[in-house]
């Protein structure tokens, strides 16, 4: 394998290479949320991240270089608020993406793309422009919305929940029939009706990009198992047999219909060469210089006040959303890391997508510490 950067206009991929993201490491490690201002990390310290362009290119760089697998952006239109507006200053995903693409050899960007706001043919044709520039390593991350203020900005209503994810099936059908065989085509759905379509060129090396989801509800879990290769889901550490349990599901649910799923789960890394230096900072960034009121924006946001859940629940919610909606919170030194990530490969997640608080200052340490860690317990490939 390996295969994309050097790959011929004639070069077949295959799905499996696609899921398998070219290489043979058995947990795929990624980076997510970098095309945000802040990051997925609610804080005011002044080395947060700056989510510009010119960070996010020596980021993507840096992590093809070191042999990160992917990088999934967070799909955000409008900010929190707050002392720092958090998320506030974002790139959009696709053309994010593809710019990255232009400029590294091996890892997969995706997209996160909403359904409701791209028009499908539009989009399917920016998804199979990215894969050509790149020879195959762009994947889309379908997501139907989050925040209702997001869609007034667009003058679009969001529609109830169960509907979300009936359009965007649609929506899905239509960008893979754009990516399919057939050059022209119809499509006369309950929400869309394209007539008299043309669809040329497709995506590179005669298969797709890889698609994946993060839906929550079992309308969105449903979702991701009839159509996605990989699923992203809850993971948690405490429990490793829950974890393992979850991924067999999702997976047997999946096989059930005939396809084959990778789960996948995303945390919040901060590794130190102590286990006493990784709490101290954590505390630091995450705890004592959080952005308060931009948390106690993405709680109203998601309508979590001590009136609706409770004095003591509320407290806990603003604790887990510091840092960043959510995901595994992962503090430690460079063994502790690796020994944790180790437990999840071994619970069965194919990957795990990371943040860190600045990610160019964090991102050689781990590389230097855990990577290798990892590469002498099985689960990732010897760097070149
Ligand atoms: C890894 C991950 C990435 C996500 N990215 C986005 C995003 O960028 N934009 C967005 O609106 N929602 C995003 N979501 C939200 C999910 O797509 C989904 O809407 C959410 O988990 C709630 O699930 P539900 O839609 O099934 O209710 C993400 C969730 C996760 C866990």
């Amino acid at each position: 394998m390996n295969l994309p950067a050097a790959a011929s206009e004639h070069s077949r991929v295959s799905m499996r290479d696609r899921m398998a993201m070219y290489n043979d490491n058995v947990l795929k490690i990624g980076l997510f949320g970098s095309n945000c201002s802040s990051g997925r990390a609610v804080t005011r310290v002044p080395e947060r991240w700056s989510g510009n362009w010119e960070d996010n290119l020596a980021l993507a760089r840096m992590a093809d270089d070191a042999g990160i697998d992917f990088i999934l952006p967070v799909g955000r239109w409008k900010g929190y608020g707050g002392d720092t507006d958090y998320m506030g200053t974002t790139l959009e995903t696709i053309t994010w993406a593809t710019g990255l693409l232009a400029h590294t050899k091996r890892l997969i960007a995706f997209g996160t793309v909403h359904a409701p706001l791209f028009h499908p043919l539009i989009a399917a044709k920016q998804f199979v422009t990215a894969d050509q520039v790149s020879g195959g390593r762009f994947g889309l991350n379908v997501v139907v919305g989050w925040n209702e203020d997001e869609f007034q900005m667009f003058g679009v209503t969001q529609r109830e929940h169960e509907q979300r994810y009936d359009y965007a099936q649609e929506w899905l059908d239509a960008v893979k029939l754009a990516w399919g065989p057939k050059d022209d085509f119809d499509y006369d759905g309950r929400f869309l009706k394209l007539k008299n379509v043309r669809a040329k060129p497709k995506p590179y090396g005669g298969s797709r990009p890889l698609i994946m989801n993060a839906g929550a509800s079992p309308a969105g879990r449903a979702f991701a198992i009839r159509n996605c290769d990989a699923f992203f889901t809850q993971a948690s550490l405490t429990s490793i047999e829950e974890t393992a349990g979850r991924v067999k599901a999702a997976k047997d649910d999946a096989a059930a219909q005939g396809r084959e799923l990778d789960v996948y789960a995303v945390g919040v890394v901060t590794c130190r060469p102590t286990q006493k230096e990784a709490e101290e900072y954590y505390n630091y960034a995450t705890i004592e210089n959080a952005d308060w009121s931009a948390v106690d924006g993405i709680l109203g946001k998601k309508n979590i006040s001590p009136a609706t859940v409770g004095e003591e629940e509320f407290q806990k919610q603003r604790h887990h959303y510091a840092h960043g909606l959510g995901g595994l919170l992962m503090v430690g030194d460079p063994d502790r890391i690796a020994g944790q990530l180790a437990d999840l490969s071994r619970a069965g997640l194919r990957g795990i997508g990371f943040s860190f608080v600045n990610y160019l200052k964090e991102l050689p340490y781990f590389c230097d510490e855990v990577l290798p860690r990892l590469e002498r317990l099985g689960i990732r490939q010897k760097r070149a």
